[in-house]
């Protein structure tokens, strides 16, 4: 688990804002729930024979003696709030989130026990292009945020009768070649035989390769809702990659699944989020069928491929240098309203102050360069008698000179960021 601060946590501020921006101009709009939930709920939708379920979770029994758990990913809560929601019921609920997920995994690089999903669940909808959209909207997403070296995995896992059918197929398959299967693949193979499709042991590579493939036995509807999504993908310009071996590590997928994959995450994992359909975990939380698909995406993986992109830029700091107190007290509104401004000011100038400590020039633009600030304003009693500033560029070490209309703070507010502007252009 880890502390974010700044200036990192700018960077998050940022990617909620665009991911807010984006998400809902699809439709998904924000859900907030709850970070625990009852343990039932997770072990019934998630698995209890899945890593999460079985090794994975942050579980307590609560003051009133209920067995709850810190939530390890946000579907299955979001299904609950969905039916226990009179409003929703019966319509189609589309809906993104942001929040910290639980689970008590080995820590490594881009795995922690405390870690950032965002998601979007869209329920209600059995219809392929749902799925064709949620995937090219992801996409997009990537791509707006200047990451494009992240490709498209996508399967099928089929309808319960197709699975039904697979499993059959894998058990003999797997059966057949127990010797040459590890420990773990073995125990699995009755319980879930397809989680020995994802098996990272290399030993197991050689039997996987050569296991029989889900698009070959599931059935026509299955078969024409999998070629529409990758139809649309096709047309929409969406690279991606049929990959039969992606079965997603928990349980209650069927039909479409897809996950967005790189080299750049170490060796250890490669998935930046991943997701797919699940028409039967509303009938595991209380037994009505509602079809639903929806994705998640690691947020501490994603900021590490932009690697730092979305803080602020240093480009445009600003570092406020008074020399005496006089001059502070006679432009302080002036530093309250460009602070405002900044916030809709582009490009974002971002301002330091130092606590308003009033010292000599050389000591505030020592600090200056040592916070890396690309501008400095400096005032002292000279400046302040004519009414001027000082804005100082201390990459190409010029000085401006610019008189402050301090009965008219927009003017002066204006004039500070005019001259900032025309620096920056230069
Ligand atoms: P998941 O594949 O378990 O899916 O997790 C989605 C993403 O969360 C992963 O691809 C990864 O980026 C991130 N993640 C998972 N565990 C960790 C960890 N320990 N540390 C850092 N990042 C991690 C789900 O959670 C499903 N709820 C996705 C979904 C939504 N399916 C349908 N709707």
């Amino acid at each position: 688990m880890k502390d974010i601060l700044p200036p990192e946590s700018a960077g998050w501020e940022r990617l909620r804002g665009i991911a807010a921006g984006f998400f809902s101009a699809f439709g998904y709009n924000l859900s907030i729930t709850p970070i625990v939930e009852k343990t039932e709920l997770f072990v019934r939708s998630v698995g209890e024979a899945t890593d999460v379920v079985s090794k994975e979770m942050y579980t307590f029994t609560d003051r009133g003696g209920d067995s709850i758990t810190l939530r390890p990913e946000g579907t299955a809560s979001i299904m609950r709030a969905y039916m226990n929601s009179p409003e929703w019921k019966g319509r189609v609920f589309k809906t993104w989130y942001w929040g910290p997920m639980f689970r008590y995994e080995r820590p490594q690089k881009g795995r922690y026990r405390q870690f950032f999903q965002f998601g979007l669940e869209a329920i209600g909808s059995d219809s392929p292009y749902v799925d064709a959209e949620l995937i090219s909207m992801l996409d997009l997403f990537h791509k707006k945020l200047g990451i494009d070296d992240i490709r498209v995995e996508l399967n099928t896992l089929g309808c319960p009768d197709c699975r039904t059918a697979y499993r059959k197929e894998l058990i003999g398959y797997f059966k057949k070649h127990t010797a040459e299967i590890c420990e773990d693949c073995s125990k699995r193979l009755d319980i879930n035989p397809l989680r020995l499709l994802d098996c990272k042991n290399r030993d197991c590579a050689p039997v996987i390769e050569k296991s029989p493939v889900i698009l070959d036995l599931i059935c026509d509807n299955c078969k024409s809702h999998f070629e529409t999504v990758c139809g649309v993908l096709k047309s929409a310009g969406v690279e991606y990659n049929i990959n039969s071996r992606l079965v997603r590590g928990l349980d209650y997928y069927n039909g479409t699944v897809f996950e967005f994959v790189t080299g750049r995450l170490g060796d250890r994992q490669n998935a930046v989020g991943g997701g797919g359909r699940y028409d039967s975990l509303a009938g595991q939380i209380d037994g009505q069928a509602v079809p639903a698909v929806g994705y998640a995406g690691g947020i501490e993986r994603l900021l590490m491929l932009l690697d730092g992109s979305l803080n602020i830029d240093e480009k445009f700091s600003v570092y406020i240098a008074m020399l005496d107190e006089t001059t502070l007290k006679k432009y302080m509104p002036l530093f309250i309203a460009l602070k405002k401004g900044s916030i809709d000011h582009k490009p974002e100038y971002l301002f330091n102050d130092d606590s308003y400590r009033v010292t000599g020039a050389k000591k505030h633009l020592s600090k200056a360069n040592r916070i890396n600030a690309r501008f400095a304003i400096i005032a002292g009693g000279i400046e302040a008698e004519k009414n001027e500033i000082i804005i100082k560029d201390l990459k190409e070490a010029r000085e401006y000179k610019i008189v402050i209309e301090t009965g008219d703070i927009k003017k002066a507010v204006l004039s500070v960021f005019n001259e900032l502007d025309s620096i920056v252009s230069k």
